[in-house]
């Protein structure tokens, strides 16, 4: 049979709605904000939403911060230059305050004698009105709001010393008053933490999206620039709104063709559509286009042809885009071209290209993700986590000062939980930036929502005491420049929107991309402020609403977590497939190096110095002591850096194995949760948000459960030792579908076995088949849960039948990366309130549709509780 690709359609339909806001409430807001929310009874339509506006909605604001709004942000603007960046910023204030205080204001020219928005640099703004006297010293991209009183008019200045720093200063207004802060008496500055504040996106030319989850890319598609570019527009607006000035905007496994000529003229185009939104482009570009492209019988950073090539390669990309921000480069890792194939350093590789990018005053973000995947998994002393710092270390002060190292969070790859990769302690005399990625790859591929904040800002305030332990260098010093004073340093964040309309395919993964910036912008905010932030602008400020979804998003990286690798097991995905479902065993026994080392007695790597691989000893002293002794490891970190038997006991008394059951039951419970307390938002939160959010934590809960049985099967087996609570394969009301009356449907053995209950599924090859069972508990209400198994490849239909009623039906409709029966595919149908009695028969009948059998794992019958 042919493979049916599905199409892509909302998972469910929607319509306007309108309710009535409630009180305001404060207590969970950040101090800044109580001051503001006094008594605001507010009557709003709850428009359908798609999330396109993200947190740029600008829905009304009412009560008292409106009122204050309403007398500071006046009835005129006037921008004093006529930048693109400062035209933008003029825009987005009358957007804004028509949809937040439903006025429209009227534009003016110079500065008009009635009370006004004024946006200008200060050079501008000094010319015209040097009665004024707004001096500052503001660093590059820094703004400043200011309240000027004069001759009885008052004046909201919007001021910068840049562009783009006016338009980051009129976001900021925005955001003031969209949080409902006074905005009457302003006198504010503030400047980005670093100057690389860049997102990367891993978009193929012929459209697809390097783990993407968003649909396909914004930017390209059959290997040419879009042809309608308002969807990038879109994206830079965002961007700008948190403070983003950079993007790269192909796949970091480059294709040399991003560079030929006619290309060159789409990137024109792409960056025209950013440009007014004061973020560059930048190109990632492959290390042997010397040779590919240009035809150059050689690609050595040495040798002068091809430093001649990089150099009118750039000059002909700077003059289609004159504010290019630089290159990214991916060299001598997974597989790509590199220094190596001559015997040249990292360092050669980087400056032959920062040469040719440094009269233009860009610059060259070299990646510092370079390692061996065909390791040799049986030398105990390989370790894939010392790459980057043994590739990089000994190359300190070799890169040339517009070359930065950008380095990965951890030492392997975006795992759910890595210690701050040592590298960034090891490079004094290089600039550096950290590599964040807020596509969640490894976490949940944007299925499950997991606010990644939480989790950089260990890594960023993670002081790694580079300079002994008298000065505080926390990693975000370090990646900023600030600690050994380099010119260049930030941050880069790994974003990979798409044509979905909310961007990331999930509502809630957009907070991802909200903190990032604002964490490039400020990484001293705390997680809990940028979800308050960002919860606010996206879902609008009722109490309730705003409790539920802070309290999820703040907790549910370590959810996920709990259920996908505690302990610093890292993710316990398959790393040789799609890096999506479970597959303990994938890590192990392949040259990847993602290894975790369980066997029957045991589970971790050793990275300890004294026996095992070094990696500890890469770290400046005070860590690598702490790190070293089992005593003061953290229990989160404990299996990335030592090797214990499961009887291991943590910190907190429990032995290692039962750490990892718990958890694991943890996880799947608070998911659960979750969909609960989101469901008690209804009514409060637009109809097609509501519904799409609710399905997306019903499906994630399911697949909690999925990975919950799977690992800790996994380990049970492995280690022989049981759970202290009885949980671990244990399943009551269960009845796995081999054991059901089959018609038609056949079993078969699922790989790798812990992806299905009981190590089988059934699989009909026929046009149509049923499995049933009798029931034989009490009569009552039950909840019936159907695991079936959603492949990529076909859309199944499965119909229910309870005493030959027919109680449900449904499609296998969903878009998971996978054709095959396994923990990926593997889906639950909830069906609430079924009406049981002793006897009926409980059939489940299955139609194939495509390659997909409409195969079962289970079905679950509980006391309803709802
Ligand atoms: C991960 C990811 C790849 C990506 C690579 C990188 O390994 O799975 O798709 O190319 O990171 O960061 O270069």
């Amino acid at each position: 049979m042919r493979d049916i690709e599905k199409a892509e359609r909302p998972l469910v339909g929607h319509a306007p709605a309108c309710r009535y806001q409630t009180r305001l409430r404060t207590g969970h807001l950040p101090f800044a904000f109580k001051a503001i929310f006094t008594a605001a009874l507010a009557a709003a339509c709850l428009h359908a939403e798609t999330g396109y506006d993200a947190w740029l909605r600008y829905q009304p604001t009412e009560g008292a911060a409106l009122v204050r709004a309403r007398t500071a942000a006046l009835a005129v603007v006037t921008a004093l230059g006529d930048s693109a960046p400062e035209a933008a910023a003029r825009g987005e204030l009358i957007r804004g305050l028509r949809g937040l205080v439903g006025r429209t204001l009227r534009v003016e020219a110079g500065i008009p004698a009635e009370s006004a928005i004024v946006l200008g640099t200060l050079d501008e703004l000094n010319r015209a009105a040097p009665q004024w006297r707004l001096n500052a010293s503001l660093p590059e991209d820094g703004y400043w709001l200011k309240t000027v009183v004069d001759r009885g008019a008052g004046y909201t200045v919007v001021t910068a010393t840049n562009p783009r720093g006016v338009l980051y200063g009129a976001f900021a207004l925005l955001r003031k008053i969209a949080l409902g802060e006074p905005v009457d008496s302003l006198d504010e500055r503030s400047a980005p933490y670093a100057p690389i504040r860049w997102v990367n996106q891993w978009d193929n030319l012929d459209g697809s999206i390097e783990r993407g989850y968003g649909g396909r890319s914004i930017f390209w598609e059959n290997r040419h620039a879009r042809a309608d570019l308002t969807r990038v527009a879109d994206y830079g607006r965002l961007l700008a709104s948190v403070g983003i000035d950079g993007c790269s905007i192909n796949n970091v496994n480059a294709d040399p063709r991003v560079l030929a000529p006619e290309t060159i003229s789409e990137i024109a185009r792409i960056a025209t559509a950013l440009r007014p939104w004061g973020v560059r482009v930048a190109v990632s570009v492959d290390f042997s286009s010397p040779k590919v492209l240009g035809g150059l019988e050689t690609f050595d950073p040495l040798d002068a042809r091809v430093a001649a090539w990089w150099k009118q390669k750039v000059d002909e990309l700077y003059r289609a885009v004159p504010d290019l921000a630089g290159f990214v480069l991916k060299a001598d890792s997974e597989g790509r071209a590199g220094p190596s194939t001559y015997g040249r350093t990292h360092a050669d590789a980087a400056n032959v290209v920062a040469r040719a990018l440094a009269p233009h005053g860009g610059l060259l973000l070299y990646r510092g993700f370079v390692y061996d995947h065909h390791m040799d998994w049986r030398n105990p002393k390989n370790d894939r986590a010392r790459a980057a710092y043994d590739n990089f270390h000994a190359l300190d002060g070799q890169f040339d000062s517009n070359a930065v190292v950008q380095i990965k969070n951890g030492p392997i790859d975006f795992q759910v939980r890595e210690p701050a990769s040592p590298l960034f302690a090891a490079l004094e005399k290089t600039n550096q930036a950290i590599e964040l990625q807020i596509t969640q790859e490894y976490t949940g591929q944007a299925r499950h929502a997991v606010f990644l904040v939480p989790m950089w800002k260990e890594t960023l305030d993670f002081d790694l005491q580079a300079r002994g332990d008298r000065f505080g260098t926390p990693v975000k010093a370090l990646a900023a420049g600030k600690v050994f004073d380099r010119p260049a340093g930030g941050f880069a964040g790994v974003s990979n929107v798409g044509l979905d309309e909310n961007w990331f395919g999930n509502h809630l993964s957009q907070a991802n991309l909200y903190g990032f910036g604002r964490l490039a912008w400020s990484p001293d905010l705390s997680s809990r402020q940028i979800v308050a932030e960002w919860t606010h602008l996206t879902f609008g400020g009722n109490p309730k609403v705003d409790e539920t979804i802070e309290s999820i998003q703040l907790s549910s990286w370590r959810t996920y977590e709990n259920y996908t690798g505690p302990l610093g097991l890292q993710t316990l995905t398959d790393i040789t497939g799609n890096h999506y479902g479970v597959n303990v065993e994938a890590s192990e026994r392949n040259g990847w190096g993602q290894w975790h080392r369980a066997d029957d007695k045991g589970v971790g790597m050793d990275r300890t110095a004294a026996t095992g691989t070094g990696y500890i000893g890469q770290y400046p002293p005070v860590v690598a002591c702490a790190w070293e002794s089992l005593a003061a490891c953290p229990d989160d970190l404990l299996l990335f850096l030592h090797h214990v038997p499961y009887t291991h006991v943590l910190h907190d008394g429990k032995t290692v194995i039962q750490y990892l059951y718990d958890s694991h039951y943890d996880g799947a419970e608070a998911v659960a949760g979750y969909a609960s307390q989101w469901k008690a938002l209804a009514g409060l939160v637009d109809k097609r948000r509501y519904h799409e959010v609710l399905a997306q934590l019903e499906y994630q809960a399911g697949q909690a459960v999925v990975w919950r049985d799977a690992v800790t099967e996994w380990f049970h087996r492995a280690s022989g030792i049981a759970d202290v609570r009885g949980r671990v394969g244990s399943y009551p009301g269960r009845f796995e579908a081999e054991a059901m009356h089959l018609d038609g449907y056949q079993v078969r053995d699922v790989v790798p076995a812990e992806d299905a209950s009981g190590g089988k599924a059934v699989a009909c090859a026929a046009a149509e088949c049923a499995a049933s069972l009798r029931f034989d508990g009490a009569t009552g209400r039950y909840t019936l849960r159907v695991q079936y198994f959603d492949q990529r490849n076909g859309i199944s239909h499965y119909r229910l039948r309870v005493a030959g009623q027919a109680i449900d039906e449904w499609d296998a409709d969903l878009l998971l990366p996978t054709t095959a029966m396994d923990s990926t595919s593997s889906t639950r149908r909830v069906i609430r309130g079924v009406a049981l009695r002793p006897g009926d028969e409980i059939r489940i009948e299955g139609r194939p549709g495509g390659d997909e059998p409409a195969a079962l794992d289970y079905i679950e019958i509980a006391p309803d509780r709802e």
